[in-house]
């Protein structure tokens, strides 16, 4: 099984419970926070989600844009998604973020929450190229991720050729899952979306760190 195919295989599974990971004591800080700045951000906007899994943030989002499609390549957690209250408005389409349809539309904004950390090194110039063909000039663009707090308590397990860092880590049902999951640092991030974006703002949470820019004008 490829990375990717693993990768939508795990959250499939973990969908269920997924949520539990927003219930962690340390996290409570970082999340009060983040359900202000975030539908601050995106105010008014026609919002693009990538890899939105149960909608968690997608909840939170929604009721400030002028419009938001929701997008996942997993079945299991979108399901969960559109089930959620508050988001009666949006439209959620499973989609592959290296292979954003055209279908979707045109967006001023797009968001990934917690995505960005399990795009391979080797992928991340795909994934960039398939977001901003979907993204008006000047988009502004929120990558939400971990930082390596979360490596305290799912430590890196394997690093391969491409500088990939992987974790092992076991689902309720007994399974051992290895996941590929990076920590990208600022200067890392800033090079990734260079080809793409203008203004990059970094900024650490205590559990996460946020990375946002606005999408240049295309050549
Ligand atoms: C860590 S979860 C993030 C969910 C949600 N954004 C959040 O912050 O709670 C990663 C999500 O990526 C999705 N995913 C995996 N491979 C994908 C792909 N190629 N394209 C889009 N989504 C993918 C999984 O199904 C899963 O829902």
């Amino acid at each position: 099984m490829s990375v990717d195919e693993s990768m939508k295989a795990y959250y499939a599974a973990r969908a269920p419970y997924y949520d539990e990971v927003y219930e962690k004591p340390e996290r409570r800080e970082d999340i009060a926070f983040l359900r202000d700045w975030l539908p601050a951000t995106f105010a008014g906007r026609n919002v693009l989600e990538v890899a939105c899994g149960t909608g968690y943030w997608t909840q939170w989002i929604a009721p400030a844009t002028a419009a938001m499609t929701a997008t996942d390549a997993t079945a299991e957690p979108l399901a969960l998604a559109r089930g959620r209250p508050g988001v009666q408005a949006v439209r959620f389409e499973l989609a592959d973020a290296y292979d954003l349809p055209e279908s979707l539309g045109r967006f001023d904004a797009a968001y990934a929450g917690l995505w960005f950390s399990h795009v391979p090194v080797g992928r991340r110039r795909e994934f960039l190229e398939s977001l901003h063909r979907r993204l008006a000039p000047g988009a502004r663009v929120v990558f939400l991720d971990n930082s390596e707090v979360q490596c305290r308590e799912l430590p890196i397990a394997a690093r391969d050729a491409e500088a990939n860092t992987y974790q092992l880590r076991r689902l309720k049902d007994g399974s051992l899952h290895r996941v590929l999951k990076n920590f990208p640092g600022r200067a890392e991030l800033e090079a990734a979306v260079a080809p793409f974006g203008v203004r990059a703002g970094h900024r650490e949470l205590q559990n996460f760190w946020l990375f946002s820019y606005d999408a240049a004008p295309r050549p």
